[in-house]
């Protein structure tokens, strides 16, 4: 499949393939919209928190004191990235919800000590977090081919480059928690259905804990992860003309023990309407309604063994960082 846009510079070291459609932002915005807010209760997917502004609070909340899931996964990548490297022997790391790429640093580096990186596969809906991160990847991997695809990775999976002898499929972050458990089925045998023999998966899990440190993890003091959760409000306002008024909404987390799961929420304060005129789609929220923006949810090792063998893969290697806090696992097809 020829994709939408194909860009290649001049060095023929980066592409750029753009398998959103030009309307996406407003089309499935608009589908996703419709149908969260006309549900009771209103959700909203957090795949719309990306726009570039989304993407820069991303990479702020993961520089915050509370919030430890990319440290400590960063903690196991540097202490483990050598041994992957071994056990894969990957030539290619295709990484679903990329981002800045910081972290890959540690895999590419390793893989590249290894003698076996050549190329570098980066999958996300923000293209702006695409083309930063590449241009950091170039410039201090001057051999690697950086390929960045502009893909929606729930529904694309299918048109990712095959380029690859050992493909190291990279998901990294916890992002999987944002799933609901059947999005989840559905993400893990797509991803299976990609892998060939010889292909492994590294995904990062973070671990169930105490609420005194994953809640704060969502309410941070300094309100990042607040206006994280409500950009998914400014883009409404911007893409769909609503008229969201972006202050009489709290941001809240709270823990759900039966789900082991956090939901980040928005809070009417007050009742309040708003109006979303290129869906013709009229809203009431009652005074302290909650909508849900997103769900993170937290792994034990045994649901983390289940859903992949789920999925037809294998666990082979599983490790924590010291505190126990978050899980990275390398797994390969089963069969
Ligand atoms: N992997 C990075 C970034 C995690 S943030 C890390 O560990 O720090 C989640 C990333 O997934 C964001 O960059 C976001 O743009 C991307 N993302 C979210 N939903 C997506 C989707 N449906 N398809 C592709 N990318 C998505
Ligand atoms: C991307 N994802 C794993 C983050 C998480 O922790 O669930 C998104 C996030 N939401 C609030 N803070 C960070």
């Amino acid at each position: 499949m020829t994709p939408l846009g194909s860009r290649l510079d001049s060095s023929s070291r980066f592409a750029l393939d753009q398998h959103l459609p030009a309307d996406f932002a407003e089309q499935a915005l608009r589908a996703d919209v419709l149908a969260g807010l006309s549900a009771t209760p209103k959700t909203l997917p957090p795949k719309w928190f990306y726009d570039a502004r989304g993407s820069e609070l991303f990479t702020a909340i993961t520089r915050l004191p509370e919030y430890y899931p990319t440290r400590a996964e960063a903690a196991i990548l540097a202490r483990e990235a050598a041994e992957i490297a071994t056990e894969t022997s990957a030539d290619t790391v295709v990484e679903l919800g990329s981002g800045s790429s910081e972290k890959t640093h540690l895999l590419l580096d390793a893989l590249r000590d290894a003698g076996t990186l050549a190329r570098y596969v980066a999958v996300d809906v923000s293209e702006s977090a695409l083309v930063e991160a590449a241009a950091v990847l170039l410039e201090d991997y001057p051999e690697l081919v950086v390929h960045s695809v502009v893909a929606d990775f729930e529904q694309q999976l299918h048109l990712l480059p095959a380029d690859g002898q050992r493909r190291l499929f990279v998901f990294l972050g916890g992002t999987i928690g944002n799933f609901a458990p059947a999005g989840r089925r559905a993400f893990l045998a797509a991803v299976r259905a990609c892998m060939r023999a010889g292909d492994h998966l590294l995904l990062g899990t973070d671990l169930v804990k105490s609420p005194a440190v994953l809640v704060p993890a969502y309410d941070d003091a300094a309100g990042v992860t607040a206006e994280f959760n409500k950009n998914v409000l400014r883009v409404i306002n911007r893409e769909l003309k609503a008229d969201f008024d972006l202050d009489r909404f709290a941001h809240v987390a709270v823990w759900s023990g039966e789900h082991e799961w956090i939901e980040m929420r928005l809070r009417s304060l007050g009742e309040q309407q708003v109006r979303i005129p290129t869906l013709n789609l009229d809203l009431t929220f009652r005074e302290g309604e909650e909508m849900r923006t997103e769900i993170s949810a937290k792994f034990r090792r045994p649901g983390v063994t289940a859903e992949l063998d789920g999925a037809g893969l294998e666990l082979r290697r599983w490790w924590t960082d010291g505190e126990g806090r978050f899980g990275l696992s390398l797994a390969q097809s089963a069969g």
